[in-house]
């Protein structure tokens, strides 16, 4: 099985020449030419323990996942007073008092027990030169997410699931953190069941990321509106970061997917946003964001207030022609079915995907009708 696999990678490497050891195609956009593990041999971690070890080596590696890694009890569980932001209701999300976050953000909040599992608090360290990638749709970690940290380069992380962080808490982890690092792909990720961020980018400078492909399912047991739709979803905010989103289904969120700041230059191209209940984009200072050929299907707010930094909606085919000169392709429009208005057109900005690789971006019919059925882990 495992040899089957790794001659089937072999063939597909010769095929198009570019994909590295078990890597299925390459990165585009701004983080195309990542290499991740190269062309090393690959392992196949047994348990999680080998599994951690395999990531934060400092050995370049391919790392395949064949099965389910529970880390759900690996480090035992804690029992504390939390509060109850949200309401006390079944469905609320609770927070953890991390940093004394109930004490500073919510000091009128009725205080509440907590009892979380410590494994999914903080993810696991992923060092630089990595591929990790699942085998068909067998690849999954469970109960604790992915760090890309602390000077981590050219990474591959591909065709897997992060699920069950603690969802019914706010603190309770994030699937995956991107935060001083450079030359990231994320690629075909399912996302499910978390307490905090599907993704998140910050504070220190993330450089070069392409996100592709990924499925974020906001689908949760435990929310801050109390109601099936989570509300932290893609938090974009490093210091000196581009991102490439691109051919996503961000799915039953509630706010924040994403919301961008910092100094941060992001491309969101043929995205398939679906069935919200709140906003998908909140924009800050420092957030630069160029949207075409996404879909936004039953999102009543698409953009919440107004916008810090600076936006171009891709609004028409005259106006887009502007985006030649900088990306090298007319922009495509926007596709909007039962949601909200999303308009606008600076264009100082632009100058900043000069020289860059940029993303090819398709017409919003053509993500309507690819997106949700080849987006996340098993649809590679
Ligand atoms: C990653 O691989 C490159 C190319 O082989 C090498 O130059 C670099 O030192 C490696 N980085 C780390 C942190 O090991
Ligand atoms: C971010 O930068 C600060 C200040 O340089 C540093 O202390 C911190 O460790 C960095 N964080 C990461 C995740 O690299
Ligand atoms: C955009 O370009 C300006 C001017 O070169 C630069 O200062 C800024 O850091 C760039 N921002 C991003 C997010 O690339």
């Amino acid at each position: 099985m495992r040899l089957r696999t790794s001659i089937l990678s072999l063939l597909a490497a010769a095929a198009t020449g570019t994909s590295a050891a078990g890597v299925t195609g390459s990165a585009e956009g701004f983080a195309k030419g990542v290499t991740g593990g190269g062309s090393a041999t690959p392992v196949y971690p047994s348990t999680t323990a080998e599994l951690v070890s395999y990531l934060g080596d400092s050995s370049a590696r391919v790392i395949i996942l064949t099965k389910t890694f529970d880390f759900t009890g690996t480090e035992g569980t804690t029992t504390a007073t939390g509060c109850a932001p949200w309401g006390t209701g079944s469905s609320c999300q609770l927070a953890i008092n991390q940093n004394n976050w109930c004490t500073n953000y919510a000091p009128d909040a009725p205080s509440a027990s907590v009892s979380y599992d410590n494994a999914g608090v903080l993810g696991i360290t992923v060092k630089s030169n990595k591929s990790l990638v699942g085998e068909g749709s067998s690849g999954v970690i469970k109960g604790k997410g992915l760090r890309i940290v602390s000077g981590a380069t050219n990474i591959i992380i591909q065709n897997i699931a992060i699920t069950d962080l603690n969802p019914k808490y706010v603190w309770g982890g994030d699937a995956i953190t991107i935060d001083n690092s450079d030359l990231v792909w994320i690629d075909h990720v399912t996302t499910a069941r978390i307490g905090r961020q599907h993704l998140v980018l910050g504070s220190n400078a993330s450089n070069r990321v392409s996100v592709t492909n990924n499925y974020f399912n906001g689908v949760t047991s435990y929310s801050a509106s109390c109601n099936t739709y989570h509300y932290w979803g893609i938090y974009l905010t490093g210091s000196n970061d581009m991102v490439t989103l691109k051919g996503n289904y961000i799915y039953h969120m509630a706010g924040r997917s994403p919301k961008v700041g910092g100094n941060t230059l992001l491309h969101a191209v043929n995205n398939y946003w679906y069935d919200f209940n709140g906003h998908a984009f909140e924009i800050d200072s420092g957030g630069y964001v160029l949207a075409e050929g996404n879909v936004f299907q039953n999102v009543p707010t698409v953009l919440e207030g107004s916008v810090g930094g600076q936006l171009f909606t891709s609004p028409d085919a005259s106006t887009n022609a502007v985006c030649s000169t900088y990306l090298g392709h007319t922009c495509q429009v926007n596709g909007f079915g039962s949601s909200g208005t999303f308009s606008q057109a600076d264009t100082g900005f632009l100058v900043n995907f000069s020289g860059k690789n940029i993303a090819s971006a398709s017409a919003y019919t053509s993500a309507q009708s690819s997106v949700p059925s080849n987006a996340g882990q098993g649809k590679l």
